[in-house]
């Protein structure tokens, strides 16, 4: 395995303790939750009782094949405990995500959370956000408008594709993924963005983190807010 894997592995693991039986338990996307959804398989096979809440499709369909109970907002709308990786992470605890392409659906977990644990590699880690292209979800419709708006804020963004066609996310919507270079003051570009109308959600996650899990091999580390 690989050293970053490994790392996924390691906060993944560490990430884990903090399920408890009963809870409801939001599922993120991505590589390193699937190391998460891999270690929960192995308790709930040993009687953890819980059931998780999936954040994508593609969340959805592993926990299914991993034997994990799932619900949906139509049966409880109050989760103990979210659980996601991310693309960035300041020293701060605020997020880029959304390099999945599920940032909608996490947020909306996220924000119904009692507690949101973030699992990554310690690669992940910056002093200051922008580096990784913010994920902007917009509306299709109209979409070369809203990139030339959001293009006014500093950025270049451009649309994300799959397979020559464009990326659509499980909302049926785009993703612009928008360069910034560095990210000053990201609570009130995140607001700002919001404005635009187009714009669905942004890929910052500001003020929503309670911990950090990194790991670097074998050493994991944890922030709090
Ligand atoms: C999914 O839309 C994203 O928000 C992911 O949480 C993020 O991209 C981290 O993914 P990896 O764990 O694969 O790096």
């Amino acid at each position: 395995m690989k050293s970053k894997d490994k790392s996924k592995q390691k906060a993944a693991q560490a990430a884990v303790n903090y399920i408890r039986d009963g809870m409801t338990v939001g599922l993120g996307t991505g590589s390193t939750m699937n190391y998460f959804l891999e270690e929960l398989k192995h308790h709930v096979h040993s009687g953890l009782e819980i059931q998780g809440i999936p954040t994508s499709k593609q969340t959805a369909e592993i926990a299914k094949e991993n034997g994990i109970p799932l619900t949906d907002f139509s049966q409880t709308t109050k989760i103990d405990i979210a659980i996601d990786g991310a693309d960035e992470v300041d020293t701060n605890l605020q997020l880029i995500k959304g390099g999945g392409g599920s940032l909608v659906r996490e947020k909306i977990v996220a924000q119904a959370a009692d507690k949101l644990i973030i699992i990554v590699d310690a690669s992940k880690r910056v002093a200051q956000l922008g580096n990784f292209p913010l994920p902007v979800e917009v509306i299709p419709f109209g979409w070369q408008k809203t990139a030339a708006y959001l293009e006014t804020f500093g950025c270049k963004p451009v649309l994300r594709m799959a397979d020559k066609h464009p990326f659509i996310s499980d909302n049926g919507n785009y993703i612009l993924d928008c360069a910034f270079e560095t990210i000053n003051e990201p609570e009130r570009l995140h607001q700002q963005l919001k404005q635009l109308v187009g714009v669905v959600e942004t890929g910052l996650f500001i003020n929503m983190a309670d911990m950090i899990i990194s790991a670097r091999n074998e050493v994991v580390e944890k922030m709090t807010s």
